[in-house]
């Protein structure tokens, strides 16, 4: 069913992340009459300063509010439904990463599988009384439930029962337990299997961002596999634009389960050694690094896979949309992002 976005209250979790606060930022610049609630809890797994400076950029539209809180916090999550009766729902909170889920799990519990089950209830009970109530819920899955699946590229018909890290493991949940409400309540939900976002104001725990950071170091960068691996590498403004016209149509009621499900990639990986390639050249050519990095070659990681590639032919069919932006482009402004990041983060670190 088409959902206007003018005049909507549109609810984004996880607004101060990399997607959440682009997302945000987006609806506010392209639909003026919309209006954007944000929840994040600014949590430390990496710099709050970016996400703080993700903030800041938000708070300048007057139609966007924000609440610092978790959402494994059900009152607050309640509090927020009641107070902003939200038309439109976007998941994105969550706790990311695979390796970190060795680390820290239960943080991956908390976020990933508390935190969406309040969202899941607040989004059922949006309908008491007769209330109009959520007319959407989309919320982030994740390419990694597709664990080591060896059928490429990866579709969203394929089974997904062997996740290889508890993140995968959580996010293929979060797909289950959508499905089960919007089955039991007809919340009309689409879940969006994402494939390795990258771009501007990116997330440091990233493999991408983590070589750049290095790299400026002189550190050596760690090549995990000898560099044998494939990712589908998505651009995240092609990311932003996926979500948006996702946003504008939800599964209809009347036809069966309100329940949909799409991976958001680029549907063209590329070898991780050409993608360092890639970012080495454009960081040269910024002036960010002066010679080519020092490199390690290692055995692949626990919970790593060896390759991510999205079938997107489903979001072309309903969507009439793929993700296009090529990885010279996407990491050219990445990199202009990046030095001009830094810049501000010496002066911010030197007190300036
Ligand atoms: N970036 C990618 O490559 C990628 C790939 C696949 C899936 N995803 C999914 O997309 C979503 C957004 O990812 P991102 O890259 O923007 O990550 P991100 O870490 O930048 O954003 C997530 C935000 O959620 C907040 N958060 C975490 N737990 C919370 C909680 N309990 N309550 C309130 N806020 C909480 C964090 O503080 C963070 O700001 C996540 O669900 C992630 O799993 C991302």
């Amino acid at each position: 069913m088409k959902i206007e976005m003018n005049n909507k209250r549109i609810l984004i979790t996880g607004a101060a992340g990399f997607i959440g606060a682009g997302l945000a930022k987006r609806i506010l610049s392209e639909t003026p009459s919309a209006f954007v609630v944000g929840i994040d809890n600014v949590n430390d797994y990496y710099d709050t300063g970016l996400k703080e400076s993700r903030l800041a950029g938000l708070e300048q539209y007057e139609r966007f509010t924000f609440v610092r809180g978790d959402i494994a916090d059900q009152g607050l999550v309640e509090d927020v439904f009641r107070k902003y009766n939200p038309q439109i729902v976007v998941n994105l909170a969550a706790q990311a990463g695979v390796r970190y889920s060795i680390l820290n799990p239960q943080s991956y519990i908390q976020s990933n599988l508390i935190g969406f089950f309040n969202i899941l209830e607040s989004c059922r009970h949006s309908y008491d009384g007769g209330n109009e109530g959520v007319a959407h819920l989309v919320y982030a899955s994740s390419s990694s439930v597709y664990g080591s699946n060896q059928k490429v590229p990866y579709s969203t018909q394929d089974r997904v029962d062997h996740p290889i890290s508890l993140y995968a493991a959580t996010k293929k949940a979060d797909e289950l337990m959508a499905h089960a409400y919007a089955s039991l309540y007809k919340i009309p939900s689409t879940g969006l299997r994402f494939f390795t976002v990258y771009g501007p104001e990116g997330r440091p725990d990233m493999a991408y961002f983590g070589f750049t950071d290095k790299m400026v170091r002189g550190e050596t960068i760690q090549i995990y596999n000898y560099g044998d691996m494939k990712r589908d590498f998505t651009y995240i403004d092609d990311i932003l634009t996926g979500v948006v016209k996702v946003l504008q149509k939800s599964p209809d009621p009347e036809q069966g389960v309100p329940y949909r499900l799409y991976n958001i990639g680029n549907n063209r990986p590329e070898s991780l050694l050409d993608f360092v390639g890639i970012l080495e050249r454009c960081l040269l050519r910024e002036g960010i690094i002066a010679e080519p990095a020092k490199k390690e070659f290692l055995p692949m990681q626990p919970g790593d896979v060896y390759q991510t590639y999205a079938d997107v032919e489903p979001l072309i069919a309903d969507f009439d949309f793929k993700p296009s932006t090529g990885l010279e482009e996407g990491l050219t402004k990445f990199s202009k992002w990046y030095k001009s990041y830094m810049e501000q983060k010496n002066l911010r670190d030197r007190g300036c």
